[in-house]
């Protein structure tokens, strides 16, 4: 492991932090320094052990050695190659290794940078689909109360976040409509995997195309499981449901899997979790395992041809990313598909699901605890809020759960977590008996 980098912070002032209280982080910084497997150290040199693979990425755990090697040759081989009308083998052989993996038929792989980036190549993709179908009045995008994909402005439009698009709501698209979420306390509190009760929700599809007429929807767009917005579990029945109501009427169905993909769940996507096929499927995160900036779509036999085949001469998608396939992600790419494989991360995962599960079931009676929900290796755990300040909390939570050494997730009043897929039973019990320790000390 690396040595910590010291005790000295550096000079906070020019960096705009992310999705960050800029003033509260710079007044009381919290600095990683070094990574591996299980573990961040901390610029004070503390060990971290992290209970969020990152921000829900770090999937084969951090710093593999065979993902650095990878890097590190491809970086001393060859920085950057386009691939607009050019190409590198690399690039090739990553989209061939993801396509082992994704569901279906969906076998055609276009690269992005970003979860944001793959979501509104994904929207663009169906946008071009309807038009190469002589459907081009097809313009409407179905998203989800609550769901969270990405910062771009098609992202913010499907999203349902309601900060992320109140700064931007004069330039949003202009025709989108958004299921209800289906996240129900009094209904399906303390549920263990998928909810019993909600599938009806799905049903609210027939009330925007009776609405919209499904002559004018392109697509619907939804996370398998909600992660961002507090990991909320589809209920039993639900994604078939979408993915018939969308048959019936023409709409594409995509699957934003920038969370749920890549193990999360204990298959490789949700989409084989849960035996729904999407026609279109947005990854990033776990794809490379974080080891540099990779977006990617996933698009079915139907959806390339009509838009590849259906083209004249000539370029068939106005659409790409100077990076797109860039070769030091296709390379951790391909070596982090290949450690997937090999130590066969996500049958792992699926192992350690049942113990995940009754780990973070025992906070059921905790202070604060109003639900706990899980699937696969990922789980929320709410809290009650404050009457005077939703949110504070969870923060408050957070931040001594990285004081005693566990990086959790928070959002408004809920605790994400979603570790590695390599971690140990044990850890899994130091992660959820460190919240409880801490959920004790908080007011
Ligand atoms: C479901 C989903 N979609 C899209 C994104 C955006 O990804 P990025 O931050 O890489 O742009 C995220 C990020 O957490 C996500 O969870």
């Amino acid at each position: 492991m690396n040595e910590p980098a010291g005790v000295s912070p550096p000079d906070m002032s020019a960096f705009w932090m992310p999705f960050t209280a800029n003033r509260q982080f710079k007044s009381a910084p919290r600095l990683l320094a070094s990574a591996k497997g299980m573990y961040y150290t901390s610029h004070d040199g503390r060990r971290i052990l992290d209970g969020t693979a990152g921000l829900w990425c770090v999937n084969a755990g951090h710093c593999r050695d065979e993902i650095v090697a990878a890097v590190q040759a491809q970086a001393a081989e060859m920085d950057f190659a386009p691939t607009f009308q050019m190409g590198h083998p690399k690039a090739f052989e990553a989209a061939t290794k993801i396509a082992r993996h994704t569901p279906g038929d969906l076998k055609h792989i276009f690269f992005a940078n970003s979860g944001s980036e793959a979501v509104d190549t994904a929207l663009k993709i169906a946008l071009a689909y309807h038009l190469a179908q002589g459907e081009g009045q097809r313009t409407r995008m179905i998203g989800r109360e609550r769901g969270y994909h990405g910062v771009g402005f098609g992202g913010i439009s499907v999203g349902g976040i309601a900060p992320n698009r109140k700064a931007f709501s004069g330039g949003l698209l202009p025709a989108v409509d958004h299921l209800p979420h289906t996240l129900n306390l009094k209904e399906a509190a303390f549920s263990k995997g998928q909810p019993a009760w909600g599938a009806h929700l799905a049903d609210e599809l027939e009330r925007l195309v009776a609405l919209h007429d499904a002559s004018t929807i392109a697509a619907v767009i939804v996370e398998p499981v909600a992660g961002s917005t507090g990991v909320l579990i589809p209920p039993q029945g639900y994604l078939q449901r979408l993915r018939d109501i969308c048959d019936r009427h023409g709409i594409l169905l995509i699957f934003d899997e920038v969370i749920t993909g890549w193990g999360r769940l204990g298959a490789p996507f949700a989409a084989q979790y849960f035996g729904v096929t999407p026609d279109l499927l947005t990854m990033a995160k776990g794809t490379n395992n974080a080891a540099a900036p990779m977006g990617a779509v996933a698009a079915s036999a139907k959806i390339h041809d009509a838009i590849v085949n259906g083209a004249p001469a000539g370029i068939e998608l106005f659409h790409g990313y100077t990076y797109s396939g860039h070769p030091i992600a296709a390379a951790a790419a391909c070596a982090t598909i290949d450690l997937y494989e090999r130590e066969q991360l996500f049958e792992r995962a699926a192992r350690m699901a049942p113990l995940f599960e009754k780990a973070i079931h025992k906070l059921n009676g905790e202070p604060h605890v109003i639900d706990v929900r899980n699937l696969g290796l990922v789980g929320g755990v709410e809290l009650a809020s404050r009457a005077d300040a939703p949110g504070a909390r969870a923060y408050e939570v957070f931040v001594r759960c990285f004081e005693k050494g566990v990086l959790t997730r928070y959002t408004g009043d809920i605790l994400a977590f979603s570790p590695p897929l390599i971690v140990e039973e044990a850890q899994i019990e130091e992660i959820f008996g460190t919240v409880a320790e801490v959920l004790r000390e908080t007011e």
